[in-house]
This record gives C-alpha cells, sequence and structure tokens, in this order.
C-alpha cells in the first residue's frame, strides 16, 4: 500500500463537524492532524477524529513538518489569504472552506502565491460536491429545459452567533451574510448558469447581531441573458420551525420546463406541455414534477474532500472548484457591494482594491 497522505488542518471549530468524516472515511489513504489554539475545543477535536489525533497549537508548526503533504484552512475569513500564503510558500496544497477571500484582490495575492509556487489551490464550495446540487446540474445540463430566462436562489438560517465571535466583525468576516454565506448560492448560479454581466444589490444591518447585513438581496443579469434573483435571510426562523419553509432553495425556469432544489425535500424537474396553453386559472391538470433520485450517502464535504485527497495523491480527481474559479464568486459578492454603497448597477470584471 502505497504511503497515506497526511492532511493538516488549520483551525478545530464548527466546520470540522462536517470536515472530520470526510477525512475518517478516507483514513485508509490518508491521516490528518489539526491545529487549534483554543484548548478547549481539543476534546470535541478528539471526538470527532479519534482519541490518537495529534493537535498542535500553532498552524505555523504545521507548515514547518515535512510530513505534512497539504493544508486544509477551516479558518476565520480573514485568516484564509495570511494562512494561504504562509502554506504556499511552505510549498504546501490548499483546502480553503468557503468564502474564499474577504474580496478579489486577497483572492488574486492568494492564486498568484500558490501559482508561484507550483502548489494548487482549491476551495470547499461543498454544495458544487453535493449529489442534490448536481442532480439539479444535470437537469440544466441536459438542455431539457429550454432557454433559461429565471433563476431564484434563496438562503435562509436564524444566525446569532456569540458576542466575541469573529462572525460578528465585518472585518473579520469580509462583510455580511452576502460574502459569508450567499457566496453559497452566488457559487451554484455561476456553476449553473454560466458567468454573471452586471449586479444590483441592497442589504440590511440588524446591529444586534453583528456589523455586517443580515440580510440581503441581488439580482444579476447573466451574460446568457437570464435573470438572477438570489436572497440570505439570516433572521428567519422559517427553516428550523415545524411547518416552517427551507434553509436553501434554488429555482431553475426555461422556456420548455422547470427544476428545484429544495433542502430537505431534494431536486425535482417538471417538463412542459409540448403545447403552450393560454393561462387558466386552474393548471392543475398540467402534470407534476418528479423527484430526481439521488444517492446521498456521502455529503458535498466529504466528496470534496475525497476528490481533493485523491487529486494530492496523482488520482484521476474532479476538482470543480478552484481558486480561479472561485475567484470569480467573491467577485459577485463584492460587486454586490459595491451596488449597495453606490446604488448603481456594478458591471463585471471590477477592479480589485485593497481590503478597507
Ligand atoms: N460550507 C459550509 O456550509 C460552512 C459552514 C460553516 C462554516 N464554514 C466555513 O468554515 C470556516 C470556519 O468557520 P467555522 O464556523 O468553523 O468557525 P469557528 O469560529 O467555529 O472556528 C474557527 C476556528 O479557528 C480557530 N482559529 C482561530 N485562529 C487560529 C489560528 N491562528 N490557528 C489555528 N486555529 C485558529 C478558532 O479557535 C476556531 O476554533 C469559514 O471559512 C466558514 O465560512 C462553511
Amino acid at each position: 500500500m502505497s504511503k497515506k497522505t497526511k492532511i493538516g488542518i488549520l483551525g478545530g471549530g464548527g466546520i470540522l463537524n462536517a470536515h472530520a468524516p470526510g477525512y475518517t472515511r478516507l483514513k485508509d489513504i490518508c491521516e490528518v492532524i489539526v491545529a487549534e489554539p483554543d484548548s478547549n475545543r481539543h476534546d470535541h477535536i478528539r471526538k470527532l477524529l479519534g482519541d490518537n489525533v495529534e493537535i498542535v497549537g500553532d498552524y505555523t508548526e504545521l507548515l514547518e513538518r515535512e510530513d505534512v503533504d497539504a493544508v486544509d484552512i477551516i479558518l476565520p475569513h480573514y485568516l484564509h489569504i495570511t494562512a494561504t500564503l504562509a502554506a504556499a510558500s511552505a510549498g504546501k496544497p490548499v483546502l480553503t472552506e468557503k468564502v474564499m477571500a474577504r474580496n478579489v484582490q486577497e483572492c488574486d495575492q492568494m492564486i498568484e502565491a500558490c501559482a508561484k509556487a507550483g502548489v494548487s489551490l482549491t476551495v470547499c464550495h461543498d454544495r458544487r460536491y453535493d449529489k442534490d446540487w448536481q442532480a439539479l446540474k444535470n437537469v440544466i445540463d441536459s438542455g431539457e429545459l429550454g432557454e433559461i430566462l429565471f433563476w431564484k436562489l434563496e438562503h435562509n438560517q436564524n444566525v446569532i452567533f456569540p458576542e466575541n465571535s469573529w462572525v460578528r466583525s465585518r472585518d473579520n468576516l469580509g462583510g455580511g451574510a452576502i460574502m459569508s454565506c450567499l457566496t453559497h448560492q452566488i457559487d451554484s448560479l455561476r456553476w449553473y448558469g454560466g458567468e454573471v454581466e452586471s449586479v444590483t444589490s441592497m442589504s440590511k444591518v440588524e446591529e444586534s447581531r453583528m456589523e455586517g447585513e443580515s440580510i440581503g438581496a441581488v439580482i444579476a443579469r447573466m451574460k446568457s441573458g437570464a435573470l438572477a434573483l438570489l436572497s440570505i435571510n439570516w433572521y428567519t426562523q422559517s427553516h428550523e420551525a415545524p411547518n416552517g419553509l427551507w434553509y436553501e432553495f434554488n429555482h431553475v425556469t426555461g422556456t420548455k420546463g422547470e427544476a428545484y432544489f429544495m433542502s430537505g425535500k431534494g431536486t425535482f424537474v417538471k417538463i412542459h406541455d409540448n403545447q403552450p396553453k393560454v393561462f387558466e386559472y386552474d393548471m392543475r391538470g398540467e402534470g407534476g414534477f418528479a423527484k430526481v433520485e439521488t444517492d446521498n450517502s456521502i455529503t458535498g464535504h466529504q466528496q470534496c474532500i475525497e476528490e481533493w485527497v485523491k487529486s494530492l495523491r496523482g488520482e484521476k480527481a474532479e476538482i470543480v472548484t478552484d481558486g480561479t474559479d472561485s475567484r470569480k464568486t467573491v467577485e459577485v459578492a463584492e460587486a454586490a457591494y459595491r451596488s449597495e454603497e453606490t446604488g448603481k448597477v456594478i458591471h463585471l470584471p471590477i477592479e480589485p482594491l485593497p481590503w478597507k
């Protein structure tokens, strides 16, 4: 058996819950070591990764070690650039959690450093590796929906972080909910429907929760000509409540049919009748949405980690979220902020500016 790949995990907070099973299921081909300065978290890290997992406090120690082959960065957003530049100069390939960085200028520095060092840069945009989200992509790519006219993507969550959390700081998060998590929807929109041509946006800050916006709405015109409406609501309890609504929702309308993904429900498709009918008040006879059956035995995070580890081992891998691609997701979110600041429609590409 060939040598196990050793991954240094930088950070051992909340999202380790999603990454850890990605590594434990690959225990025959890889092992991990974790850098987490907060010793209060060490017991939980051991619960996730086993009693024998090595834990250090300072991630620079991991970067200096020759036995560490690559790093998985699951740190607060403002540290993604610092850790990536340090990893690149230590010659370690990088997987970083979304969002790639706080703005495109930071993304560019990360891309350049990794290219210069000859190491790969991958972003864990887990939705692109999730079987239900992939099922919607397959429906769209089949062309069965005809010309795509409209996209609607939503993210709904009740987000209240403790007073001292980095998420409450605009500087640490890279803005608010749009940069932090609507980037899941922006990234998926680009993956499903191609690149964005222009963006307009408005958002709402709820100061009791965080400095950045808790609510945001983005309207985008796609290069294809389609329109897209994306929203994030970090103030709703709708998806958690009994008889509530949904956490994430992606809906696409084409000239020949439509399809959607809804969290907890799956992916559904409806091809319209060949003979379009004049609108009638009762269209229930039209035929319903059919569920696309998927194998959900592993999560998007687990699949992403599997592909990344395969790529590190020189095996055939399906990496669909490299740094160059994921930078464009950050660009759309940054353009949304510039639209809010200027009250104007922002056309892409945007000029990279330093974080202020
Ligand atoms: N894909 C998803 O659905 C999803 C969900 C949640 C979080 N995330 C992403 O995961 C990343 C981390 O978020 P989180 O929720 O785990 O945050 P968190 O606050 O729970 O964890 C961050 C951890 O980093 C540690 N840390 C801080 N500075 C460090 C340093 N210098 N060296 C090592 N560790 C350090 C902290 O002690 C903390 O344990 C972010 O990029 C976030 O956007 C993704």
